[in-house]
């Protein structure tokens, strides 16, 4: 049986099973409320609850000093209910609230997408969650290799498990290694969050997202962020790529049509590879512009949207200048470069 939490400060709500703690449910539904170790050790998650009733079903090292107690303070990471509450709770969607953290993760699952590219998934400890809002990228290491920057792919309601999408580059041994060696139970040292490429939670506008190639990643996971917390908003994905692997979960991108209201999706692969186009930059960039033209023919005037991209700088630029033409507010329009992806940097020689 599930129960209501509805947070005291901004009446934002989500619902929480009755054998979960506030804080997994809180996870799940896209709200980034104040935590810590997540195994009642440090006291950060601590909130107040100013109706209902709260019992812990979670083991607790922290202790609540009995003043605070008696003012209904309780520990969200160890703490389940029984009926609906409303808790005075500390939420934060600024990454400079969020810690860098280092952890040593496991290998889930290594799944080659397409020829190049390969989707990483690792599990954070139990006890030492990876606490991160959704667009944000982190640092993986490996031993005598080296380290390497990736966007996260999956979001926060995920809870433990983080996604990655790696293209593999030869000029990354890190991608090359996982793709080649790393399997399930693998370690992998892991560093983050970084980055401030996140979804404005106030905004409450249309959104369009553009992506390239495995700028996908980060895109995906402020999408799956988004439509965690149900807010019907009108969203439309954009995602292109070269040649005919680089759309490379397509078939997710088309699923998501049905699933959701007010959602479209307008996949677009070049026929020129990324080589081709930065061979030849005037040329290149003509054949970007022009698509992208084309894949926003419907959207006359963004005044009112939020734009989100994650595209290497050409792209990004390019796709900036289509959209200050149909009135966009430059402070509503938020970039992201392609991380990992040494390929994609050489489009930075298109200008
Ligand atoms: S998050 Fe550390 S005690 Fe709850």
């Amino acid at each position: 049986m599930e129960h209501k939490v509805t947070l005291y400060n901004n009446k934002q709500t989500f619902m929480a099973q009755e054998n979960e703690t506030i804080l997994e449910a809180a996870i799940r539904a896209g709200v980034s409320v104040n935590y810590g170790c997540s195994s009642g050790t440090c006291g950060l998650c601590k909130a107040r609850l100013v109706s209902g009733n709260a019992r812990d079903i979670r083991t607790r090292e922290y202790v609540i000093p009995e003043a605070e107690k008696l003012q209904g303070q309780i520990l969200t990471c160890v703490c389940a209910i029984n009926d609906d509450v409303i808790i005075d709770a500390v939420v934060t969607n600024n990454v400079s609230d969020i810690p860098v953290q280092k952890l040593n993760v496991k290998v889930r699952k290594v799944q080659q997408l397409v020829e190049e590219v390969f989707r990483l998934v690792v599990q954070t400890p139990r006890t030492n969650r990876l606490r991160f809002l959704a667009g944000q990228y982190v640092e993986i290491g490996l031993e005598g290799v080296g380290t390497s920057r990736f966007s996260i792919a999956s979001c926060p309601c995920e809870d433990r498990l983080i996604e990655l999408h790696l293209r593999v580059s030869k000029d990354d041994p890190v991608s090359h290694l996982v793709a080649d060696k790393m399997r399930l139970g693998d370690n992998i040292e892991l560093q983050g969050p970084f980055g401030e490429f996140v979804y404005d939670e106030n905004a409450n506008r249309p959104v369009i997202l553009f992506a390239f190639d495995t700028g996908f990643a980060a895109i995906k996971s402020l999408l799956e962020h988004i439509t965690a917390q149900e807010q019907e908003l009108n969203i439309h994905l954009i995602w292109m790529s070269c040649g005919r692997d680089g759309l490379y979960m397509h078939n997710l991108c088309r699923s998501w049509t049905d699933a959701f209201d007010n959602f479209s999706y307008t996949g677009v692969t070049l026929n020129e590879s990324i080589k081709q186009l930065t061979e030849n930059p005037l040329n290149g960039c003509a054949i970007v512009e022009a698509h992208i033209i084309q894949a926003m023919q419907d959207h006359e005037d963004l005044s009112c949207h939020d734009i989100y991209v994650s595209a290497p700088a050409p792209a990004t630029k390019i796709f900036e200048d289509v959209c200050r033409k149909k009135n966009v507010l430059m402070r509503r329009f938020f970039s992201e470069p392609v991380r990992g992806n040494e390929d994609m940097s050489c489009m930075v020689s298109m200008k």
